[in-house]
């Protein structure tokens, strides 16, 4: 595709053809207010809030179904623009509630900012206000507030175009027009929180983050989920060290600007359950004996001591931890066997995002030459048994009964709780994805790094580090002081990572335009 120059407010951009003015004033950090284009819905024009100037046309224009075209020269803050978008302000404030000071959305609402940047009038509408629906239960993960709603439709279009479902309708004509659910029917597609992440308004909330926290003091760090082995991009929206929700982080090449609400909820993961104190075998946690270190010399004797050692390995773990783990069980515990793998069951699979595969690096263990099947390296038995990863032995107690008769010993690198082992097992607690940088690879191959968002807790460190400390317990000249000495030992043998691990800054690698139009981060418009 061919690049154009145009002009915006007296500034040149070269852009790519094909892109609207909304995007292209992006490349300026020129902002044009709109409610109804979204760039994963594409245009619909019925806002008209983004109206701006062009050299040569006489009316306004709509600068979401402006296509720029060279010598294109246009104008987004002269006296008409400004007038307009007040005009547009006054009227879908006529029976809006203006409950900001309740209203979930606060601090991340486009009308809330637009009426502060375009509108800043005194209302001159004294008549009782429209009343409509409030608080409706739309679906298992959302609630409506129809009094809110500008009408933008992008909800609609959704549901009609992205999940097929159709679920939702704007009924009525003029200020009776509402946002509503055909009868009988619930917001309850799997993917229906995306609704809300892109209503503009508090129209549409979660069920599950509304009034647990004020958008403004969330800070935001850019990771991958762990659902499946999608890689869908994510933000995580964090506070006072609690992850509190998920957004989507728009990657055109791996989940667009989608997520499942699934994986949306999967943030839970981070907070619950966790392991968060080395315990060793007797179940005594290390607040009742003496040194963390001195548990990790105990961990070391364990190993030396083992005649022979089998090592497990889980696809939730990074690309970084496999490595080190691999490493560690070949070069400090001499393990006989190794193998990364699954019990977990499938999961559901569709057309749109999710993947049946339910951990976030099978094909980072691929890779690697880790993959394998775990049932005949359990199976044989022996004096040690090492296991990287909370969910390897969750989901088969017969296994699990059989890897306590068959095994003398077990140490287990785990992030989450681990149920049966209590006690009969050395815990050692490790960071999960939202406390460590790292990297995931996704199902078609794809490299994707993220950022640490969340401090750790307790004794929790990377695999990578705890490993290296642990080494260092036997005497062992073992380990990386930091990660991107793991990443380049890591990419001499795996070069075809290079990019994405050494050269690539996170997140950029992976295709992302850090930028995004209609999707709403904590802090931006
Ligand atoms: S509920 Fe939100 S997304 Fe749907 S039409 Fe209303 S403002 Fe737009
Ligand atoms: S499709 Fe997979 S990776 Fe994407 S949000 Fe859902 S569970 Fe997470
Ligand atoms: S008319 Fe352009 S964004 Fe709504």
């Amino acid at each position: 595709m061919g690049s154009v120059t145009i002009e915006i407010d007296g500034r040149q951009v070269t852009v790519e053809e094909g892109l609207n003015v909304i995007q292209a004033a992006q490349f300026l950090d020129i902002q044009i207010p709109h409610f109804c284009y979204h760039e994963g819905l594409g245009v619909d024009g019925n806002c008209r809030m983004c109206l701006v100037e062009v050299e040569g046309m006489p009316k306004l224009q709509p600068a979401c179904n402006l296509f720029v075209k060279e010598g294109l020269k246009v104008r987004t803050r002269t006296p008409q623009v400004m007038e307009h978008r007040r005009l547009v302000l006054e009227c879908l404030f006529l029976n809006h509630p203006i409950d900001c000071s309740i209203c979930d959305q606060s601090g991340e609402c486009y009308l809330q900012d637009y009426y502060l940047d375009h509108g800043n009038y005194r209302s001159r509408y004294d008549l009782p206000k429209r009343l409509k629906r409030k608080r409706v239960d739309a679906g298992p993960h959302v609630i409506l507030d129809a009094e809110r709603c500008v009408l933008c439709a992008r909800c609609v279009r959704f549901c009609d175009n992205i999940t097929k479902t159709g679920e939702l309708r704007i009924v009525n004509r003029g200020d009776r027009s509402e946002i509503t659910l055909f009868p009988g029917k619930k917001l309850d597609n799997p993917y229906s929180l995306n609704t809300v992440q892109i209503c503009p308004v508090g129209a549409l909330t979660s069920k599950d983050f509304r009034f647990s926290w004020r958008v403004w003091f969330l800070k935001s760090a850019h990771s991958i989920c762990t659902g499946c082995s999608r890689g869908c991009n994510i933000i995580i929206d964090h506070a006072d060290n609690h992850a509190y929700r998920y957004q989507a982080r728009c990657n055109p090449q791996v989940n667009g600007y989608w997520l499942c609400d699934d994986g949306r909820l999967s943030y839970k993961m981070i907070n619950d359950h966790r392991l968060h104190v080395l315990t060793e075998p007797s179940g005594n946690s290390r607040d009742t004996f003496p040194r963390f270190e001195e548990a990790l010399s105990g961990i070391g004797r364990q190993i030396e001591g083992a005649s022979s050692v089998t090592a497990l390995m889980s696809p939730d773990l990074s690309n970084e931890d496999l490595y080190a783990a691999s490493r560690f069980a070949k070069e400090i515990a001499g393990s006989q066997r190794m193998a990364a793998g699954s019990l977990k069951p499938d999961g559901v699979e569709d057309e749109l995002l999710r993947k049946a595969d339910a951990h976030p690096n099978t094909s980072g263990c691929k890779t690697l030459n880790l993959w394998g099947d775990l049932k005949p390296a359990i199976d044989a038995g022996g004096d040690l048994l090492l296991v990287f990863g909370s969910d390897l032995l969750q989901y088969d107690n017969a296994l699990l009964k059989k890897i306590r008769s068959s095994f003398k010993s077990i140490i287990i690198f785990a992030s989450h709780e681990m149920k049966g082992f209590e006690t009969g097992a050395w815990l050692i607690p490790i960071a999960c994805h939202a406390e460590m940088d790292g990297s995931f690879t996704n199902f078609e191959g794809r490299v994707q790094k993220f950022d640490a968002a969340i401090r750790r807790r307790g004794d929790t460190l990377p695999l990578w580090r705890i490993l290296g400390k642990i080494g260092r317990a036997m005497q062992r000249e073992w380990g990386w002081s930091d990660l991107a000495g793991l990443r380049r030992d890591l990419t001499d043998e795996f070069p075809q990572w290079k990019e994405a691990l050494i050269e690539a800054t996170p997140s950029n690698k992976t295709g992302v335009p850090l930028k995004m139009t209609g999707t709403k981060e904590a802090g931006e418009e």
